[in-house]
């Protein structure tokens, strides 16, 4: 087995009195889509800010490569080419498909002026990387974009630097059939051109589809880390549902640290 591009290992997480991740581990590894799934509160999105930098975990040792990396704020996670595409999505609808791509880190020409035609062409080649044919200008404004177009931009908005790691809270979440297809299309890309993918859903349809492994979390706890090919939906139910299945689960998990 490959070594994981991204591991957590021990990670807790407390918002005042309440501990919302309890000894979290997470393996991410390239070229897989990993899926996190869990229900309402689990603490899945939590995580992934704390992956991104934008939580300090309480405990927890994170690794990069296999190497110890310290995260204490977003551009840490950034500058290691760990992306997030949060499921508010964080896109500024008055502004078009460049601006929002760019936004914070405007590409400028040696005079310190807006490169305009060197973000356009990036945000083309992007674009036409992940095999988008959906978008039509990249001049076209965020707003009159439909849901799964927006998801699109946001995830190639992602990518754009160089990135090794993308986690993805939700991207199916708000989206019909249609659309829900392009983008789980676009996520197996993602990994297929050799990224680390995390995709948070709560769809299992998308889930089984997509995903090469699966990390359950119940109660801010993980009940199991499985490959996809060995597990199946209601298995993978009774974990988010209760934390564990048969001899699997948190309680299984705790017995085996302790053997
Ligand atoms: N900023 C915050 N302050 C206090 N509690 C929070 C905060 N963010 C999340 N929580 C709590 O942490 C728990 C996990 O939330 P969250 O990570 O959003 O779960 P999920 O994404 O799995 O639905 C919830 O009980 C939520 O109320
Ligand atoms: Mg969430």
């Amino acid at each position: 087995m490959t070594e994981p591009l991204l591991e957590l290992r021990g990670v807790d997480k407390s918002f005042g009195p309440v501990q919302v991740l309890h000894g979290v581990n997470l393996k991410v590894y390239p070229g897989q889509v990993t899926a996190l799934v869990g229900d309402n509160g689990a603490g899945k999105s939590t995580l992934v800010k704390t992956v991104a930098g934008i939580y300090h975990a309480d405990a927890g040792e994170f690794f990069f490569e296999g190497k110890p990396v310290t995260f204490n704020g977003p551009k840490d996670a950034a500058s290691l080419g760990i992306e997030v595409v949060y499921q508010d999505l964080a896109l500024c609808d008055n502004l078009d498909i460049v601006q929002n791509m760019f936004l914070g880190r405007e590409a400028k020409t040696p005079t310190r002026l807006l490169d305009e035609l060197t973000m356009e062409d990036r945000a083309r080649q992007t674009l036409a990387s992940l095999s988008v044919r959906t978008v039509k200008s990249v001049r076209q404004s965020v707003a009159s974009l439909s849901g799964g177009q927006r998801q699109t931009v946001a995830i190639a908005k992602a990518v754009l630097w160089n990135s090794r790691v993308v986690l993805l809270d939700e991207p199916t979440a708000a989206l019909g059939v249609a659309q829900t297809r392009q983008v789980l299309d676009l996520v197996r890309r993602l990994a297929d051109q050799g990224l680390g993918v995390v995709l948070i859903s709560h769809n299992m349809n998308d889930v089984f589809e997509v995903s090469d492994r699966i990390t359950a979390l119940f109660l801010g706890r993980v009940a199991a880390d499985l490959k996809t090919s060995d597990t199946n939906n209601s298995q993978i139910v009774e974990l988010i549902t209760s934390g564990r299945s048969g001899s699997i689960g948190i309680s299984a998990a705790t017995a085996n640290e302790s053997a």
